[in-house]
């Protein structure tokens, strides 16, 4: 349990979480600065560290030393600003005077300030959800004013201060479309870095987490200090490294020369930027964020996902009532459990180039409708799912031809097109009015079990000619889809969903708490996907990442690999078949079935169990990782080898969190373990010969 104490005579407050410690002072100007973060410690020791007052010998260059606990622009702070605002008059600094501070039971703390002058309020919150040791941090600001606005230019949710350390290494994604979450580790630059988005979307292209390190820090040996935001539209953290060995973290929602209005009476809450200390390596680091995703994030966390089966691969958009009915029969004998249309299904929509924005059922297509399909997928003994993209339209559709005010654009622009689709404004009212009242309606009147959100292009042009502050739009349209999401969960509670953004595009905590799984690439080839799904797990749990296992050779890389290796790949997330069954030879069929039940089996371990990477991808063409069931301690470990080479032996795999005192039995050899040896000395994989060659092993704790 967390506990958050204040102590007077040092105005500053220790946060105390499961297994680490924070702490933060007021100075003499009331200024929130930075004390600790770290191992934990007790409200004495860390009392040891609150400086003395008096200035330090080089005060005069840099006096806060980057200390702030929120640094905002003004006075003589030199340091990345995570608040930067502007008064009516012009003023840009700020001054904090300290009002009071609320401590609610053992896990929120509230400090509220206010400027010294204007009339803005400012809030910081922290939260330690319960049994982490993350904590969670946003601010709130509010206009207290009458009369004028206040124009926004920077505010992020927190500014994370790291203990001083040589060495400072970065881990974080970088990618693409088919090529998302591609694990960087390397040094930190001294000075200021940005990661971030500008796209509406939290993007293919870097996602919002960074996990920092000494430079020494192993999978399984060593601090690291991680932060991570719930936020899915356009984001910003600066890592801020200074010649002393310092190290700052400002992160939030928003981009460079977006600067919205906070209007007076209005208050803005930013979106949670959550941090987290661990030791254990970066293998620990991973399993804590897991644990924060599966017991405080994701809405519906205890259930298992079902096995699914997505239409995209096999049809494009060459959608028929007659294909999707032989796909979904050909599903439900393998052992299907949810049958998912997807894109053109609706309106004109026989490719990209029309249609989007038309939700009314193509009649060429299904001329009773769409009750006839979902009726037989629920007679097959499987949920329907449908893939919509509320957020988009195609130029060449009924809406647009009404509506053309309704996109992001500004006069005298063009409105550039990506995929021959533009970006509804859903900051608009009546925009988002419109989205749920449509998708409402498609749910309810046809039984639908499942929704694939996509949404597959970035803004362009995001303007908003109508309104007088149109940079809000940037915001606004995240926080819209947020609350279609969240009227759709409460009106139809049996309501699953599953977020795609051109693949990968949108996954970060804030889709996730709305969503059930998120379709982790548009690429998946299994080789390929080794390396995608280690960079998405560095951060989020296997119970959320969608797998599929389709055609050979792959749609995206036209690699050819077995049909054991894609089952494998993507039996180490939530399991879905893509590929074009209704042609699949019965031998492969078969197999399917096999693999399927299981994947059944073992899905309790895999979807809520413990990741250990035992060999992470970029290694040697051999990848294994292995799950842990928390409950019974029984685990599933997966090898892949991409190519096999002449003489080279089979070297021992070394397993992560067994039990050293018990004995584990092979469930397909019989062949009894001791704990200890598999910690100690590994497990010879008995991989099959070949490239693409795996193996899945279960062991059961005795
Ligand atoms: C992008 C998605 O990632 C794909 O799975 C598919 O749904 C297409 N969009 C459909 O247009």
């Amino acid at each position: 349990m967390a506990e958050i104490v204040f102590d007077e005579d040092t105005r500053s407050w220790l946060i105390r979480t499961a297994a680490t410690s924070y702490a933060l002072r007021l100075t003499e100007d009331d200024t929130p600065s930075h004390v600790y973060w770290g191992p934990a410690l007790t409200r004495d020791q860390v009392s040891d560290l609150i400086p003395e007052t008096g200035q330090r010998w080089d005060a005069f260059n840099d006096p806060n030393e980057g200390l702030d606990e929120l640094a905002v622009d003004g006075g003589t702070r030199y340091w990345t600003p995570a608040l930067q605002v502007r008064f009516a008059d012009g003023t840009r600094a700020l001054e904090w005077r300290y009002l009071s501070h609320e401590i609610d039971g053992e896990e929120r703390l509230r400090l509220r300030f206010r400027d010294r002058h204007y009339p803005l309020s400012i809030t910081l919150n922290y939260r330690v959800p319960p049994g982490t040791d993350v904590i969670e941090r946003w601010i709130e600001l509010t206009n207290d004013g009458t009369e004028d606005a206040i124009e926004v230019i920077r505010s992020d949710s927190a500014t994370w201060v790291l203990p001083v350390r040589p060495g400072y290494r970065i881990s974080h994604v970088t990618g693409r479309w088919a090529a998302e979450s591609q694990l960087l580790r390397e040094p930190v630059p001294h000075g200021e870095v940005t990661f971030g988005s500008r796209r509406g979307i939290t993007s293919h292209h870097a996602n919002p987490w960074v996990m920092l390190d000494d430079g020494e820090t192993t999978e399984r040996h060593g601090e690291v200090f991680s932060a991570a935001l719930a936020w899915s539209g356009s984001w910003r953290i600066t890592t801020t490294r200074s010649s002393t060995g310092r190290l700052t973290v400002t992160g939030g929602s928003g981009q460079d020369g977006v600067v919205p209005r906070l209007a007076p009476g209005d208050t803005v809450t930013t979106p949670v930027f959550a941090g987290l200390y661990t030791e254990g390596g970066f293998g620990a680091a991973s399993r804590a964020w897991h644990s924060y995703t599966l017991d405080h994030v994701l809405p519906h966390p205890g259930e298992l996902r079902p096995v699914l089966y997505n239409s995209w691969e096999a049809t494009g958009f060459d959608v028929t009532e007659a294909g999707q009915r032989s796909l979904a029969e050909k599903a439900s004998t393998l052992g299907v459990e949810l049958f998912v249309m997807d894109d053109g299904w609706f309106g004109a929509r026989t490719g990209d180039h029309a249609g989007l924005g038309d939700w009314q059922v193509n009649r060429d297509r299904f001329p009773d409708g769409l009750k006839p399909l979902v009726d037989q997928v629920h007679r097959l003994g499987m949920k329907f799912g449908l893939w919509v993209e509320p957020e988009m339209v195609n130029p060449d559709s009924d809406l647009y031809r009404a509506h053309p005010d309704w996109v992001l654009h500004h006069p005298h622009r063009t409105r550039s097109e990506l995929r021959q689709q533009l970006v509804l404004n859903f900051a608009r009212p009546d925009v988002a009015g419109w989205a749920h009242g449509w998708l409402d309606s498609l749910v309810g009147e046809h039984g639908i079990d499942f929704l694939k959100w996509d949404m597959n292009r970035p803004f362009s042009e995001a303007g908003w000619p109508t309104d007088g502050d149109p940079d809000r739009l940037w915001v606004e349209h995240t926080h819209a889809v947020y609350a279609i999401l969240d009227r759709l969960r409460a009106g139809h509670p049996g309501l699953r969903i599953e977020a795609c953004s051109g693949g990968g595009g949108r996954i970060d905590f804030g889709i996730m708490a709305r969503t059930d799984q998120v379709w982790t690439s548009d690429n998946t080839d299994a080789l390929d996907r080794l390396v995608i799904q280690h960079g998405y797990g560095q951060v989020y749990p296997a119970r959320a990442m969608s797998a599929w296992v389709t055609d050979d050779p792959n749609f995206v890389t036209h690699r050819t690999t077995p049909l054991r290796f894609r089952f494998h790949v993507a039996m180490a997330g939530v399991l879905g078949i893509g590929g074009d069954i209704v042609g699949w030879p019965e031998e492969d069929l078969e197999y399917a079935r096999e693999q399927i039940a299981l994947y059944k089996e073992i899905r309790p371990v895999v979807q809520h169990g413990r990741l250990h990477r035992l060999v992470p991808p970029e290694t040697d063409g051999v990848t294994a990782l292995q799950y842990v069931a928390a409950d019974d301690g029984s685990t599933v470990v997966f090898v892949f080898r991409q190519a096999a080479h002449f003489h080279a032996p089979e070297r021992p795999i070394r397993l992560g969190g067994l039990d050293v005192a018990a004995r584990y039995r092979d469930a397909d050899t019989g062949k009894v373990w001791h704990g200890a040896a598999l910690l100690a000395h590994g497990l010879l994989p008995g991989l099959p010969d070949g490239d693409f060659a795996s193996a899945l092993i279960r062991l059961t704790k005795l």
